[in-house]
């Protein structure tokens, strides 16, 4: 099976980019799934419902999260009837939501968990080593595809050699910036970070003059999304369905 992940949408232009891009690359490449890291959808922090299904209407069919899952407050109520949205299943709050969802992708099933790395991350209530051991006996014999939302390269890439051969992939999300490691580790798709869909000229998404005066020592409390043209990274998966072996993992990096 095919699968495009798409790497955490920014903002406004980051959602822009997808509705342009997004409907060649189905058309080129007729993909199985498509799942998205939307945590940064809405001004940058969250997501609302109106993002949301604004996402699913472009053809993504699910969402996964991250450490600003729970930034704006409207996804309390809407959450639970989001049945397309994964949020870490490792971070609190616990009681909204679903940590990972299942899904039938040309006759297998298949896992989408999303978790955050404990490394440099608050609000992470369990390691994700911990979590991913705890929920492996309810994956037997299925696709397992984790989003590993996590700072550290080095937690990644360690998470996916302790579960190279039960993980069919581990792709690292949020630092927004790609890294060019894709490989297969054992029988897993890997890749530390798939890279940001947002403003290219940006620091990672936000206004470089404002993120440029906090570095100088100026006090700046918030950052405003940059509107500069969106670039959009994702990697395409190549998963075996009949022994849930990854066959290739590839990068795609298209700038504005
Ligand atoms: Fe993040």
């Amino acid at each position: 099976m095919k699968i495009l992940f798409i790497g955490d949408i920014v903002g406004k232009s980051g959602r822009a980019t997808v509705k342009e891009l997004l409907p060649s690359l189905l058309k080129e490449h007729s993909f199985d799934l498509v799942i998205a890291n939307g945590e940064n959808v809405t001004h940058g922090k969250g997501i609302n419902e109106a993002h949301y299904h604004e996402l699913l209407g472009y053809g993504i069919d699910v969402i996964t999260l991250g450490n600003h899952a729970f930034s704006k407050a409207e996804i309390y109520k809407y959450i639970d009837k989001a049945d397309k949205m994964v949020r870490p299943y490792n971070i609190l709050p616990q009681d909204y939501g679903v940590g990972y969802l299942e899904l039938e992708v040309c006759g297998a099933q298949v896992v989408i968990l999303n978790l955050c790395g404990s490394v440099f991350m608050e609000n992470v209530q369990e390691s994700p080593f911990n979590s991913m051991a705890k929920l492996l006996p309810l994956f037997k014999d299925k696709i397992v595809i984790v989003d590993l939302h996590a700072e550290a390269t080095s937690e990644k890439i360690a998470f996916a050699h302790q579960f190279k051969y039960t993980c069919s992939a581990v792709l690292g999300t949020h630092t927004h910036v790609q890294t060019a490691d894709d490989r297969l580790i054992g029988s897993c798709a890997f890749i530390s970070d798939v890279g940001m869909t947002g403003p290219y000229n940006s620091i990672i998404g936000r206004d470089i003059t404002e993120v440029l005066d906090k570095f100088k020592g100026f006090n700046v409390k918030t950052y405003t999304v940059s509107e500069d043209k969106a670039q959009f990274c994702a990697v395409i998966l190549d998963i075996d369905e009949s022994n849930r072996k990854a066959r290739s993992i590839t990068r795609l990096q298209i700038r504005p």
